[in-house]
């Protein structure tokens, strides 16, 4: 298993690992959605490869405070061998060496298996509620 930068030609490969690990693909994962976000921090948006083909997925951001991990995803038939955690990692580093002390996780309510992976990786439960609005 390899894990490498995200391209834009990794798109479609993406998307479809995103649906089948069960995440959803709302506009903010749109191709002009990434690709805004590419033009920003493209080194944190990676990809587990294995051969050609792409294994899990999971986009960094640094908003030059904090951190943020979004749509962690790895194929169900290669999950539980720890690419979800090599990923997170990866990203850690780099946002490490970008100068980042903290990051934010989003964790829907209910998915204990993502919640038992950073909690495994030294994230805790922080007691906020999160609000949102769309523009
Ligand atoms: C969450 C997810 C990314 C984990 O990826 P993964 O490659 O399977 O994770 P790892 O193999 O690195 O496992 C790391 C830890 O996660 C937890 N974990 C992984 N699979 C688990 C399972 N089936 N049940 C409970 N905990 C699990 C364990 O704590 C595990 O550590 P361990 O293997 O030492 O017990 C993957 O299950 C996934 O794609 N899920 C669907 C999408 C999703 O929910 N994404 C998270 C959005 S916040």
């Amino acid at each position: 298993m390899h894990i490498r930068e995200f391209t834009m030609e990794d798109y479609d490969k993406v998307v479809a690992l995103w649906r089948a690990a069960g995440l959803t693909v709302g506009f903010s994962e749109a191709r002009e959605g990434i690709r805004q976000k590419l033009e920003r921090d493209p080194q944190l948006f990676l990809v587990a490869e294995e051969g050609d083909e792409i294994v899990g997925a999971v986009m960094g951001t640094y908003d030059g405070r904090r951190g943020y991990f979004y749509r962690l995803g790895v194929l169900p038939s290669r999950q539980g061998r720890g690419i979800g955690s090599a990923l997170v990692e990866e990203v850690e580093r780099r946002l490490a060496a970008m100068g980042c002390k903290k990051i934010n996780v989003l964790v829907v309510e209910d998915n204990e298996r993502a919640k038992a992976l950073y909690r495994k990786l030294g994230y805790s439960l922080a007691p906020v509620d999160v609000m949102i609005k769309e523009l």
